[in-house]
């Protein structure tokens, strides 16, 4: 009988899609951020259009600002602001903490991976989503708990609930 294969080798053999990188922005906000802003503005504009700072991003910034990449990799290491890991502009935090394990967080996370496209732990090919499991965030009352960013919490969570949620952050996506 064949062997069933378990979620946690699934995503070892699946690698995470690599976000599109459309480049032309680089020379739009080069060209409106003022040369006395600076760089760092440069760079925080870049992270708010990619959500992290690609390679591809640096060299482009290098090549049309003249700025050698290695000045620029001491910015983007200096500041804990900045990231070259790909980050969705909406990171789902799925909680896995046992409390939430057991009120049915792996039926959340299959929601959220059928929804968005895209395996727990890694970020669509979009830019839009990045899908992570994470330890007790503490409001276990809520479980399953589901959080968005840093300021959004949600609560007994279905995944049901989980679909809409997805539509709703696209639908906010495209009316921001
Ligand atoms: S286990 Fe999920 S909030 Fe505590």
């Amino acid at each position: 009988m064949p062997r069933r294969v378990t979620r946690q080798e699934t995503e070892q053999v699946q690698a995470c899609p690599v976000p599109e990188i459309d480049l032309s922005r680089v020379a739009e906000v080069l060209e409106e951020v003022d040369s006395r802003a600076g760089l760092i503005t440069v760079l925080q504009r870049l992270q708010a259009i990619y959500g992290y700072l690609p390679e591809v991003v640096v060299d482009e910034v290098s090549r049309r600002s003249g700025v050698a990449a290695s000045r620029i990799y001491g910015i983007i290491t200096f500041y804990a602001q900045f990231t070259t890991e790909p980050s969705g502009r909406y990171k789902i935090s799925v909680c896995q903490g046992t409390a939430c394990h057991v009120a049915g967080a792996p039926l959340i996370i299959d929601a959220f991976e059928e929804a968005i496209g895209v395996t727990c732990g890694c970020t669509s090919e979009d830019g839009l989503f990045t899908l992570e499991g994470v330890n007790c965030v503490g409001a276990c009352a809520l479980a399953p708990v589901v959080r968005v960013g840093e300021d959004e919490t949600h609560g007994r969570m279905t995944p049901d609930a989980a679909r809409d949620l997805v539509a709703d952050l696209r639908t906010r996506e495209v009316e921001e």
